[in-house]
């Protein structure tokens, strides 16, 4: 059985800066600077420009993940896109970035499977653990595994809005999980879930129970009340709950693999909020050395933020091969997951 191991990784983040001054000055939210960064350690996210959308933030993100692995697009065997600002209700993004990778034209067409996951904050770690099993069962040699959320577009920009819109940001980040015969890779993958907390970070929009799915007015034109239109969530439950499941995960992870958080040489941790993973680190007892994070320039980029931040600490140097790295992840649904992987 090969192993599978992280042959590349590559992110993109729009190149607009929103400070969190500019969410008071450009969106006239009653906020100030202060609070979010004393709650969230957020100082600035980016946002894409209208015309921009989930599979192009993708793109960009995949490609340098396929050149830093060394292979040629029409060597992957597989896409799978996480994400929960797709493109459109459907088709999945996933489809798109194939399209615009430009695996369907010409002699280079290869049209790969590409599945969409839609599992929020932990949908890049439900991706890797299907990608990973995937390429140990034989099945793919090469897997692109991307993150990718273009949030801007559907947040309430205004103070009623103001606790979500605070948090999140643009961006994507890409990983092609690879075969190897080596002795390295994903070792340990853990995911669950929660459904009984499933409205308590939830955006609707619609709902398919209710004849017609979105209200219509009295011209028969949809009419999406502002609670349905945009995310709704009990920060503070949330918050509870991400430190109790991350850390339990990240045990379960490390029991599984016969080892303790002192035999990991770097934390990768999901960028919700700096006071989660502070909080963790602390519980932990895990040292500053040994953690990255992003939040305080992205924001919260949901499927992103775990393949961006391995993006970026592959190009500082912050993770080397050999490096035992350990990811974890809390969202919406409740869902959670942890990987340990020996890069
Ligand atoms: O990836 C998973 C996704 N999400 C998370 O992990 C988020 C987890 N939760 C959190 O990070 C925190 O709950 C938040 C940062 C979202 C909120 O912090 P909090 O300490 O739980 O604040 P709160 O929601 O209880 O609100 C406290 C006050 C409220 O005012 P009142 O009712 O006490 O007068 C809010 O209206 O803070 C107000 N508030 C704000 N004030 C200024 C909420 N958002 C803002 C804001 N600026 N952006």
């Amino acid at each position: 059985m090969p192993n599978a191991y992280i042959s590349g990784t590559g992110f993109y983040v729009p190149p607009r800066v929103v400070t969190n001054d500019d969410l008071v000055k450009t969106y006239g939210i009653d906020t100030t600077h202060e609070w979010i960064v004393q709650r969230t350690g957020i100082e600035e996210r980016r946002f894409a420009e209208e015309g921009v959308g989930c599979a192009d933030l993708a793109l960009p993100a995949a490609e340098m993940a396929i050149e830093q692995a060394g292979i040629k697009k029409t060597d992957l065997d597989m896409i799978i896109l996480a994400t929960l600002s797709s493109d459109h209700c459907f088709p999945g993004s996933g489809v798109y970035l194939q399209r615009k990778l430009g695996l369907c034209e010409g002699s280079n067409a290869k049209f790969v499977p590409c599945m969409d996951v839609r599992n929020q904050c932990s949908g890049f770690l439900y991706s890797l653990g299907t990608a990973t099993s995937m390429v140990k069962s034989g099945a793919m040699k090469n897997v692109l595994v991307v993150g990718s959320e273009v949030h801007s577009a559907a947040l309430d920009l205004t103070t009623r809005g103001r606790t979500v819109a605070s948090l999140f940001g643009d961006g994507a980040g890409a990983v092609v999980v690879s075969a190897t015969e080596e002795d390295r890779g994903v070792r340990t993958w853990k995911l669950g879930a929660d459904g009984r907390h499933a409205d308590i970070l939830a955006q609707k929009i619609w709902d398919i129970s209710k004849r017609p799915f979105i209200p219509n007015d009295a011209n028969g034109v949809g009419q999406v009340q502002p609670e349905m239109m945009w995310a709704q969530m009990q920060g503070k439950t949330v918050f509870k709950h991400a430190i109790e499941r991350m850390a339990m995960v990240l045990m379960e992870a490390c029991m599984a693999e016969g080892i303790t958080g002192e035999n990991i040489d770097l934390f990768v941790f999901h960028q919700a909020n700096l006071r989660i993973n502070q909080y963790l680190q602390q519980m932990l007892g895990i040292p500053d050395s040994k953690v990255v994070h992003n939040i305080q320039r992205y924001g919260n980029t949901t499927a992103a933020t775990i393949p961006i931040l391995l993006a970026e600490a592959t190009r500082s140097g912050k993770l080397k091969k050999g490096m035992k790295v350990a990811m974890v992840a809390f969202g919406s649904g409740f869902t959670w997951g942890a990987a340990i992987v020996d890069w």
